[in-house]
């Protein structure tokens, strides 16, 4: 029989999500789309490799078992699965076309729309994926200032002008990768520092788990505009979700351009950039910025009802107070059970845990930690990567569940560590260690690896996961939870 949101006795079967898995090991490189949803990032052997079906925030797996979902797609979801508004726009428009010879009616009302609620959205455009526009915002800056470099914080997607600070580079031109550097979050000197008159940019995301201090953003935009540079905002996951003006409206600083997707569309595969008009203006001409689906119907019409519905139902005021309910007490359940070595950090609409080594015994490997609270949620039908992504499916019995299966699986977790049985207690591979950058201050790219002498022998499907993480964990700064977003 197959599991359900409740403290099941046995963990999920997952037969039909590994034959799945070893059909697409042989043809799809990572066997995922999204790194976040792989293999790599959920216990093998117990947490199941495939969905079949959603709705609200529950999810069903490809062997029917259920779960209490808290990654919802890696953020598009902030309405839940199948929400009826956002289904019901999108069934009406496919009944008069998807995608057309001529701009769009809705490729207007939503563009009104966004200048409505984000602030500094004096004009917009659309694309398809978060990378589109943060690529797009990098380009424009160096065409508006004449200037190349750029200094970054945090993930931006997988082109070539952000890839290459990490250690997944490769492939990507030595002079590209030498333009752009890293700084540290809510450290105003180190950008100070690293701004000169060859910064054509800084980009971020405005916050991340971290709260910005000191007024660190609105100083960072006046450095910005005093040394000649743009400032960027990477909303993608603060967009529509921190307030229904995103990080500019919550911290009430205005960025030159601002960056969205995942929350906009519920779903469907839609971003935006906003910004000045000054800048956007050489999106007329001299910036190159167009694509196929940059206009496609189904999403826009999907944008429209969910910006709809997140402003009249104050979506970010209640995904807000739900989360911040949930990590208030989830660290005062750390705190009452003997685990302080996790917390619950970030702002309520989306808040991280995380597991960190101090104080513990020797050989707790963070990372394991994690593994381990995965794979006993998984066996309570809750299905979680480190993250609770709210949406406003999520209800306060979904979060009264959540904490009561925390209550149960955190002394577990201690006991395992005090009896120093950790890795044993694994019943399978633990979670692997990515990529991502929070703390590393002007990290130089470091150049592309030469290539190998010859090709090397098609490896084996496992094999081939394992050197992705043998990659990652080169990355000096590879945070130690492990969590990632892309
Ligand atoms: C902050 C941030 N920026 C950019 C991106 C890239 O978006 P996409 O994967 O849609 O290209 C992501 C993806 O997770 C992200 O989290």
């Amino acid at each position: 029989m197959a599991n359900h949101v409740i403290f099941n006795d046995q963990y999920p079967s997952i037969a039909s999500s590994d034959a799945l898995y070893a059909r697409a090991a042989g043809l799809i490189p990572g066997a995922t789309q999204t790194l976040a949803k792989g293999v790599g990032q959920h216990v093998r052997g117990v947490a199941p490799k495939f969905l079949r079906a959603g709705r609200g925030a529950h999810v069903v797996d490809v062997d029917e078992n259920e779960y209490l979902d808290l990654t919802m797609a890696v953020g598009p979801l902030v309405l839940g699965y199948r929400h009826p508004a956002v289904d019901k726009a999108i069934r009406a428009q496919l009944d008069s076309g998807i995608t057309f010879s001529l701009p769009h009616p809705l490729e207007v009302e939503v563009a009104e729309l966004v200048r409505e609620m984000v602030p500094g959205a004096e004009r917009v455009r659309f694309a398809k994926n978060g990378c589109d526009v943060t690529t797009a915002a990098v380009r424009l800056a160096r065409a508006f200032t004449g200037r190349d470099r750029v200094l970054c914080c945090g993930y931006h997607g997988w082109h070539d002008w952000y890839i290459a600070v990490t250690d997944r580079g490769r492939g990507v031109p030595a002079d590209v990768a030498a333009l752009t550097h890293t700084f540290a979050y809510n450290d105003l000197d180190s950008v100070a520092a690293a701004l000169d008159d060859e910064t054509a940019c800084v980009i971020l995301e405005p916050t991340t788990f971290e709260a910005p201090r000191d007024d660190f953003l609105a100083r960072l935009k006046a450095l910005c505009a005093e040394r000649g540079a743009l400032l960027i905002f990477d909303e993608m996951w603060t967009g529509f979700r921190l307030a229904l003006g995103g990080a500019q409206a919550r911290f009430g600083v205005t960025a030159d351009l601002a960056c969205f997707s995942k929350a906009v569309a519920n779903g469907m595969p839609l971003s935006v950039l906003t910004g000045r008009a000054d800048v956007m203006r050489l999106l007329e001409r001299d910036v190159f910025f167009f694509s196929t689906f940059g206009g496609e119907a189904l999403s826009l019409a999907a944008a429209q009802a969910t910006l709809r519905t997140l402003r009249d139902e104050s979506v970010p005021q209640y995904l807000d107070e739900l989360g911040t309910e949930l990590r208030d007490e989830y660290n005062q359940q750390a705190a009452e059970l003997g685990v302080p070595f996790t917390r619950c950090v970030g702002f309520g609409c989306r808040t991280l845990v995380s597991f960190a080594p101090e104080g513990v015994a020797a050989g707790s490997d963070p990372l394991i930690m994690k593994s381990f609270v995965q794979q006993e949620l998984v066996k309570r039908g809750v299905l979680w990567g480190g993250f609770h992504n709210l949406s406003a499916a999520h209800t306060a019995y979904d979060v009264d569940y959540l904490l009561k299966a925390y209550r149960d699986v955190l002394p577990l977790l201690r006991a395992a560590l005090e009896e120093n049985r950790l890795p044993q207690s694994l019943r399978g591979e633990p979670v692997e260690p990515v990529f991502r950058r929070t703390g590393a201050f002007n990290v130089k790219p470091t150049a592309p690896p030469p290539s190998p002498p010859a090709p090397p022998p098609a490896p084996a499907p496992a094999a081939r996961a394992g050197e992705v993480a043998v990659a990652a964990k080169k990355d000096p700064t590879a945070r130690k939870d492990g969590n990632v977003r892309a």
